[in-house]
C-alpha cells in the first residue's frame, strides 16, 4: 500500500472518529456515532496492518486474534453496571502499550526513531513513559476500587500533596539525567526510576480519591490514556495515532470537567484526592424517624390520577433492568391522558449517560426525557414523582448538610412536589453511603421490593 493511500486512509479515520464523537453526544445519534468509529478503527488498523507495518505478521495477527478475542468475551459478558470497571481495566491497557512502546523506542532507536532530532525524540520518549506509567497503575487501581477489590475509602497520607509534588519533582530531575545521559548510552537507569515513581504516583493519586468521586477519576484516567496514546504517537511518527490520542485526552478532560461541575466538585481537588467517602452502606444509616409504606395498587392509583408525572431513574433502575416496564407504564399512563416526565440527573447510574442509553434501549421517547436543569423547578408542579432505585441524587441533605460528603451536588428536587414514591428493596444507603431525609418526609411513600417486580404489580394494577 502506498504511503499515499495510508496518508489518505488516516484523514478518512480521523475525520469518522471527529464524527463518532459528534454523534455520542446524543442518544439519538450515538448508534450512528458508534458505527462511524467503528468503520474509523477499522480503516485505521487496515491501514496500518498493511501500509505501515512491514514484517513480522504471523506475531501481529496472533496477537490481534488473542487481543480480539479477549475483548469480544469481556465484551459479551460484562454487565452494564460493571462498565466503569471494564473501561478502566482497558486505561490501563493503553497506559502500558505507551510504557512498552517508549522502552521499545529508547532500547532499538534503528527501528522506531524516524527522523526528528535525537533530543526531542528523548522527551517523546520520558513523557510517552510518564503518562503511561501514571495511567496503567492508576487505572488498575481505580479498577481494584469499582470492583470491590480494594476498599472505596480514601488513602489520605499526611502530607500527601506534599509528597505527590516530590515525586513530581523527582521525575523533572530524572527527565534531565535521561535526556543528558542518553546521548551517552546512559539514559536506561533515570528511565527505569522514573517509571517506578510515575507507577507509584498513579497508584497514591488514585488510592486518594474516595468512592463517591470514582467516577471523575475513571473519565480523568481516560484524558490520560489519550495523551499516552498521543505519546506514542509522536514516538513512533504516527499521525493518526497523535490525533486520536488528542480527541480522546481532549474529550476525556471535558468530560471530568462535566462530572465535577454536576457534583459541585473543584476538578483539583478530586483529583488531589482525598474526597467521597467510604461507598458502604452504613455511613450516616441513623434513625431519622418513620417511613411510610405504600402497595403497588395504591401506587398504580395515585398515578392514573394524578396529571403530572415525573419519573426520576437511577442505579437501581439499572440492576433491576426495569426499564423496558417502566416504558410500558409510560405508554400506559400518557394513553389515559396523564402528562409523563422523565427527570435525569448528571450522575445518576455509575456511568455518563447510564440513565439515557437505558431510556433509549426501551424506546422510551427523547421529547419527554430532560436533563436535571431542564425540569428542576417543574416539581412544585408535579402530582406524583417515582424515585426508581435512585437515593444520591434525589437527597436533600446535599442542600442543607454541609457536612454530608454530598454537600453541594445539585439534586432533583422532588420532595417539592404533591406526592413522591420511591421504589428501593430495603432502607439501605446508595453509593455515597449517606442516610437519605427524602424517605422521612411526610409526602413521601416507600414502594418496597425489586423495582421491576414493583413496577410488574403497579403495570398490573393500571
Ligand atoms: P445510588 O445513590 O447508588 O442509589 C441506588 C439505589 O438503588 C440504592 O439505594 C438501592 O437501594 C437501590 N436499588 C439497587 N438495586 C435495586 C433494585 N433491584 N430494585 C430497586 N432498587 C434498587 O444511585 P443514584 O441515585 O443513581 O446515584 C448515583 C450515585 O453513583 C451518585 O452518588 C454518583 O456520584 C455515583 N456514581 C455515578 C457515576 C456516573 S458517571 N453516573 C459513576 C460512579 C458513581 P436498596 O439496596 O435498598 O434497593
Amino acid at each position: 500500500m502506498s504511503e499515499g493511500i495510508v496518508t489518505v486512509s488516516y484523514i478518512g479515520a480521523t475525520v469518522l472518529f471527529i464524527l463518532a464523537l459528534g454523534g455520542l453526544s446524543h442518544p439519538e445519534t450515538a448508534r450512528r456515532g458508534n458505527l462511524y468509529g467503528m468503520i474509523g478503527m477499522s480503516i485505521a488498523m487496515l491501514a496500518t496492518i498493511f501500509g505501515v507495518v512491514t514484517g513480522n505478521y504471523a506475531l501481529l495477527i496472533g496477537a490481534l486474534v488473542i487481543g480480539g478475542a479477549i475483548g469480544f468475551t469481556l465484551a459479551l459478558r460484562v454487565q452494564m453496571t460493571q462498565m466503569p470497571e471494564l473501561v478502566a481495566i482497558l486505561h490501563s491497557l493503553v497506559g502500558l502499550a505507551a510504557v512498552l512502546v517508549g522502552f521499545a523506542s529508547f532500547l532499538d532507536p534503528e527501528s522506531h526513531f524516524i527522523g526528528v532530532e535525537l533530543t526531542i525524540h528523548d522527551i517523546e520518549i520520558y513523557i510517552g513513559v510518564l503518562i503511561g506509567a501514571v495511567t496503567f497503575s492508576g487505572s488498575v487501581i481505580a479498577f481494584g476500587k469499582l470492583s470491590g477489590k480494594i476498599g472505596g475509602k480514601p488513602l489520605t497520607l499526611p502530607a500527601r500533596h506534599w509528597l505527590n509534588l516530590i515525586l513530581v519533582l523527582a521525575m523533572i530531575w530524572f527527565g534531565v539525567e535521561f535526556v543528558q545521559g542518553s546521548a551517552a548510552g546512559e539514559g536506561l537507569t533515570p528511565l527505569l526510576i522514573m517509571t517506578a515513581i510515575a507507577l507509584l504516583l498513579g497508584i497514591h493519586m488514585v488510592m486518594a480519591i474516595g468512592g463517591g468521586d470514582m467516577h471523575v477519576v475513571v473519565s480523568m484516567l481516560n484524558s490520560y490514556s489519550g495523551w499516552a496514546a498521543s505519546a506514542t504517537g509522536f514516538m513512533l511518527s504516527n499521525d493518526l495515532l497523535i490525533v486520536t490520542g488528542a480527541l480522546v485526552g481532549s474529550s476525556g478532560a471535558i468530560l471530568s470537567y462535566i462530572m465535577c461541575r454536576a457534583m459541585n466538585r473543584k476538578f483539583i481537588a478530586v483529583i488531589a484526592g482525598g474526597f467521597g467517602t467510604s461507598g458502604g452502606t452504613t455511613v450516616g444509616a441513623e434513625d431519622q424517624g418513620e417511613v411510610v409504606p405504600i402497595s403497588a395498587a395504591e401506587t398504580a392509583e395515585l398515578l392514573v390520577n394524578a396529571k403530572e408525572v415525573m419519573i426520576v431513574p437511577g442505579y437501581g433502575m439499572a440492576v433491576a433492568q426495569a426499564q423496558h416496564i417502566v416504558n410500558e407504564i409510560t405508554r400506559c399512563l400518557r394513553d389515559k391522558g396523564v402528562n409523563v416526565r422523565f427527570g435525569i440527573h448528571p450522575v445518576a447510574g455509575r456511568m455518563p449517560g447510564h440513565m439515557n442509553v437505558l431510556l433509549a434501549e426501551a424506546r422510551v421517547p427523547y421529547d419527554i426525557v430532560f436533563e436535571m436543569d431542564e425540569i428542576n423547578d417543574d416539581f412544585p408542579k408535579i402530582d406524583v414523582s417515582i424515585v426508581i432505585g435512585a437515593n444520591d441524587i434525589v437527597n436533600p441533605s446535599a442542600q442543607t448538610d454541609p457536612d454530608s460528603p454530598i454537600a453541594g451536588m445539585p439534586v432533583l428536587e422532588v420532595w417539592k412536589g404533591d406526592t413522591t414514591i420511591v421504589l428501593k428493596r430495603s432502607m439501605a444507603t446508595g453509593y455515597a453511603g449517606v442516610q437519605n431525609p427524602l424517605f422521612f418526609k411526610e409526602n413521601t411513600r416507600m414502594l418496597f421490593g425489586d423495582a421491576r417486580e414493583s413496577l410488574d404489580e403497579v403495570l398490573k394494577g393500571l
